[in-house]
């Protein structure tokens, strides 16, 4: 038996990263699931091997037309829809000095609308359904600052905010709402070299590793499977008494200052 059995979940981008690991596992416990993401080719070829559990849709989260469609895509393939997990999001450094409004602005549109549209389109499905789960993902920079981070941190913080006030209006209506606060996990998003082709992959990974290993009270960077299973606990009936709430899956960075 699966901790997801029967149930509909739609993940954003879940193409690759951290959304990739959370729509393995949630199939992997008898979820079916509705990935969305703007990078159509690698999103098609991983519901293909997911197999019938799995439908790929074009999900530009920014986008509220987007969302109608997606929710009606996961309503036809599988006749109802009952979980969400925000996970689609975008980094841009830059000194908050050095930030063009335009940037500022592109962070905002996919990390905090993103999030916003996904729980408004989704609310009144999982309100028909009986009930619901919706897992934000957020950062631990919405609880701690980190230099060159303004507009992500802005958005992550946002996220937080949204969680709570929409686990307060839709308890009573049987839908959960939690957010996650990763730390540093190991996707093209931390090491982009795991897109270059001309990349050194083994030389930047060392790099990571002697980073992570030095800030990080458990000595290394998270995996994208760490993450999912926490997803996967928000998304399940193990957290049935918890809505509202942050949760930080860092590997002990945000509990302390490090002096070695
Ligand atoms: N990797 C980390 O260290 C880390 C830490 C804290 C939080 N996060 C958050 O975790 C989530 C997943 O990130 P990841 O690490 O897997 O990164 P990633 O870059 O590997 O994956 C992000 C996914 O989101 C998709 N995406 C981007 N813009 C989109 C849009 N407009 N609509 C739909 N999909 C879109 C991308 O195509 C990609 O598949 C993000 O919200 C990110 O901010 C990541």
């Amino acid at each position: 038996m699966g901790k997801l059995d029967g149930r509909v979940v739609i993940i954003t981008g879940a193409a690759r990263g951290q959304g990739e690991q959370e729509a393995r596992l949630f199939v992997a416990e008898g979820a079916r699931v509705l990935l969305g993401d703007v990078l159509d080719e690698q999103g098609e070829a991983l519901a293909k091997e997911l197999g019938e559990a799995a439908r790929y849709v074009h999900l530009d989260v920014g986008r509220e037309e987007d969302w109608a469609a997606a929710v009606s895509a996961a309503k036809d393939a599988f006749d109802g829809l009952d979980g969400l997990v925000n996970n689609a999001g975008i980094l841009r450094f830059n000194e908050l000095v050095s930030t063009p409004l335009e940037e500022y602005l592109a962070v905002v549109q996919v990390n905090q609308v993103g999030a916003f549209l996904g729980m408004r389109a989704v609310a009144p499905e999982l309100e028909a359904a009986g009930g619901g789960t919706i897992v934000n993902t957020a950062s631990y920079v919405a609880l701690s600052g980190m230099a060159f981070l303004t507009s992500y941190a802005a958005t992550k913080a946002a996220v937080v905010g949204m969680t709570r006030v929409a686990a307060m209006e839709l308890a009573p209506k049987g839908i959960r709402v939690n957010a996650m606060c990763p730390g540093a996990v190991d996707t093209p998003m931390t090491n982009p070299a795991q897109l270059d082709p001309g990349a050194d992959l083994a030389e930047a990974s060392a790099a990571v590793d002697e980073l992570y290993k030095k800030l990080v009270p458990l000595g290394r960077i998270g995996k994208p499977g760490e993450v999912a299973r926490l997803a996967l606990f928000l998304s399940s009936d193990d957290s049935s008494y918890i809505t509202g709430q942050p949760f930080v899956v860092d590997g002990g960075w945000l509990a302390g200052v490090s002096v070695f």
